[in-house]
């Protein structure tokens, strides 16, 4: 478990599968004798929401709730935007790249190496459209609620609105984007030829796991964590309105 006292070189040491989170905080290398906290202050990340993440990161059994509800939906939101971006441009690419080479490397017949990269890139669709919709739709109007509900008087377009959509709506369809990734490992291991390069295999089927559990995270925060709040701020919203 890391805590705000410790040396942040020692809990990178200890805890090295801390370190894909790292700039989702826009926290950099070369930490010297500086603290968990002094890192957090000198680069403006709140430090008790950074211990957080970082010890549900390393809880397996963790299962987010009552601890992210302390902390702002913008806080949160602001998070998962990070999260998004360090999928979009640093683990699917990582992982595209690596299965790449493991199908340039081995002597997998055409059919076999066209499975594997059929299914790749329709998931690779399926997860840019996810990531899509919930950033030009779903995280603005959070914010947005989040922001009207602070107000005094919210816009009556907002209140209107509110009517009409809730976030029930994407609850419904949100759909959880690690099984078809297990899915592509289970191709690998169950189906695929055996590779002439198996530590390139060992390489693709950690990282296709590392991201696997990074997505269950990332999905428990959502469905867990965000929507029951917002659907609370909503119901909040709407009896405010209801009453004045
Ligand atoms: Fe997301
Ligand atoms: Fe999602």
């Amino acid at each position: 478990m890391i805590t705000r006292n410790m040396h942040m070189c020692q809990a990178v040491l200890e805890n090295h599968q801390l370190l894909p989170l790292f700039p989702r905080f826009n926290l950099k290398l070369g930490f010297g004798e500086m603290s968990v906290e002094e890192v957090c202050s000198t680069h403006q990340v709140n430090t008790d929401f950074f211990l957080e993440i970082a010890n549900s990161y390393l809880d397996d059994d963790y299962v987010p709730g009552e601890g992210l509800s302390r902390f702002s939906l913008g806080t949160v939101v602001k998070y998962l935007y990070s999260t998004h971006s360090y999928y979009v441009m640093t683990a699917l690419p990582q992982v595209e790249v690596k299965i790449h080479h493991l199908l340039d490397q081995s002597n997998f017949s055409d059919k076999e190496v066209n499975l594997v990269t059929g299914f790749f890139n329709d998931y690779k669709k399926e997860f840019l459209g996810h990531i899509s919709k919930e950033e030009q739709n779903v995280l603005p109007y959070i914010l947005e609620l989040e922001e009207q509900s602070t107000r005094d008087h919210p816009d009556p377009a907002f209140i209107e609105k509110l009517h009409t959509y809730s976030i029930s709506e994407f609850e419904k369809e949100h759909d959880r984007l690690e099984t078809s990734l297990e899915n592509l490992s289970r191709l690998i291991i169950k189906y695929l030829p055996p590779s002439e390069d198996f530590q390139l295999c060992i390489q693709v089927l950690n990282e296709l796991a590392a991201l696997v559990k990074d997505l269950v995270d990332h999905a428990n925060m959502e469905d867990k964590v965000l929507i029951p709040r917002v659907l609370e701020l909503e119901r909040e919203l709407l009896h405010k309105n209801d009453s004045t």
